[in-house]
């Protein structure tokens, strides 16, 4: 009787290391923004950069391809925007309205995109 119930708690024990270590798991993961949410974000964007409807728009002055751009560089390049790292009038008014989750948001919709 002590037995079982013994093991039955062995059981929960168990159970409860391998929910919280799945925890932590999930948490270490850095928190990759929310395609869909960056999707309406980047509305504005494609005006520049061509990037709605997944079509360049061939803007007629030289600017990069962000669609399909890596997650962290995306994400990088923002940031240094945003701060005013990276230096360029147009991209650090843009970056500046951005919060981190826009910016994290808008990294994980162009870097789903196919280049
Ligand atoms: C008015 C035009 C314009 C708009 C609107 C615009 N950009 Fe840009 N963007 C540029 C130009 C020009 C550059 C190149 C700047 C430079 O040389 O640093 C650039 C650079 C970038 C870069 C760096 C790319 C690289 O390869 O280093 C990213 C990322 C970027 N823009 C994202 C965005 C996002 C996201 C939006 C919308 C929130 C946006 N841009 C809106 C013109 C624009």
């Amino acid at each position: 009787m002590t037995r079982k119930l013994l093991a039955c708690s062995l059981n929960f024990a168990l159970l409860a290391v391998c929910a919280c270590v799945a925890g932590i798991a999930a948490a270490a993961e850095p928190a990759k923004g929310d395609a869909q949410a960056g999707r309406a974000l980047v509305y504005t964007c494609g005006g520049c950069h061509g990037v709605t409807g997944y079509k360049n728009a061939y803007p007629n002055y030289h600017v990069p391809r962000i669609a399909g751009q890596n997650y962290d560089y995306l994400v990088a390049a923002l940031t240094e925007y945003k701060k005013g790292e990276r230096a360029h009038p147009t991209m650090h008014a843009q970056g500046e309205s951005l919060s981190e989750q826009d910016i994290n948001n808008i990294a994980a919709y162009l870097s789903s995109l196919s280049p």
